[in-house]
């Protein structure tokens, strides 16, 4: 058995040495290493090996399988250094290379996107989100809109025959997230698209994209909702920014504000411009959750929170002066470029 084990090796060896293809190569391996290739007949051998030169032969028989295993190895990798140098053959690294493609940029709308989340994780929200298809209840009935409420008129929302609709604020996200919170506080940020039957125009589209907000807790208060909106568009816009809190009407909120800040631009009149709405959760949206969840985490005026939601489009739009919502979706690259 050693001696038909070195001949095997030799043979195999030898063959190996002359297969100059992968094909050869495999057929090989499959011929000396395959379940029924010559190692593993022989290797069956072994059963009937005396006691004590198992030992021996067992030895001889590693060596052999490693011998040709290495072969099979050393000969794959030759193969394929030669491919490589051959699909490269005939190029030369050294000439320099071809302008006109150039570096990508990120989307304005990504950019503000990014810079309003990270200043408000700095804050301690994290971010959440929820289906853009929606069920009427979490779009509006849990955030107290009655039914004869003008949004909820299908000249103004996206309805799908099954009675779900896409979602006509992020507002939705709100509510996902106290449907299903494990405990207090609560603090969401949540950007993503939002879908209104508008027509299109110089500042509207069907889809755009807002970012909600969200903080809950034992006594959160106006002042805190202050604080942070303030805060927020002073590091967006720079540190002189006016803002100001008019009052105004949300079903979901009480009190609700609309934000302004002072637009000032060289040249022209400074003049308010809205820019986000907000507001004190009412305690009609918690007691209705509370209902759907089933327990007392916000339910019996426990808790009080502030809520706000901002779109992303208009936010992009203002920063940089931008006239046409239209650019935003178009990619035109001579547009897109000009914010890198
Ligand atoms: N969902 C409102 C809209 O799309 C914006 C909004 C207003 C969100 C007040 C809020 C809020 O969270 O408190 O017009």
């Amino acid at each position: 058995m050693l001696a038909q084990l070195d001949s095997l090796k030799a043979e195999a060896l030898a063959i190996l040495a002359t297969a100059n293809d992968e094909a050869a190569l495999e057929a090989a391996r499959v011929n000396f290493l395959g379940k029924k290739g010559s190692l593993t007949t022989l290797s069956a051998g072994m059963r009937d090996v005396p006691v004590d030169q198992k030992k021996e032969v067992g030895a001889k028989l590693n060596e052999v399988r490693i011998a040709i295993t290495e072969a099979i190895e050393s000969k794959q990798a030759a193969l394929q250094s030669a491919k490589d140098a051959a699909s490269v053959a005939g190029i030369d690294a050294t000439l320099p290379g071809r302008p006109g493609y150039g570096v990508g940029t990120l989307h304005p709308l990504t950019k503000i996107r990014d810079l309003a989340v990270s200043t408000l994780r700095r804050m301690g929200f994290v971010l959440a989100e929820g289906p853009e298809i929606e069920t009427e209840w979490h779009c509006f009935d849990a955030l107290n809109t009655p039914a004869d409420h003008p949004a909820r008129n299908e000249k103004d929302t996206f309805y799908l025959p099954d009675g779900r609709l896409l979602r006509t604020h992020t507002s939705s996200v709100q509510v996902r997230t106290m449907e299903s919170v494990k405990s207090l506080p609560i603090r969401i940020i949540a950007p993503g698209a939002a879908y209104r039957r508008d027509e299109i125009d110089a500042t509207h589209l069907s889809v755009f994209n807002q970012l909600e907000g969200l903080y809950v807790d034992k006594e959160v208060s106006l002042a805190d909702l202050k604080g942070t909106l303030e805060f927020f568009f002073r590091e967006i816009f720079g540190p002189q920014t006016k803002v100001r809190f008019r009052p105004h009407f949300f079903p979901f909120t009480e009190p609700s504000f609309e934000i302004d800040i002072l637009l000032e631009v060289k040249g022209k009149e400074p003049r308010w411009i809205e820019i986000a709405g907000c507001g004190m959760v009412d305690p009609a949206v918690f007691d209705e959750i509370a209902k759907k969840r089933g327990d007392d985490l916000l339910g019996g005026e426990k808790v009080t929170g502030f809520a706000f939601g901002l779109g992303l489009d208009r936010l992009a739009m203002i920063l940089h002066g931008i006239t046409d919502i239209r650019h935003l979706i178009e990619n035109d690259t001579r547009f897109l470029g000009q914010f890198a």
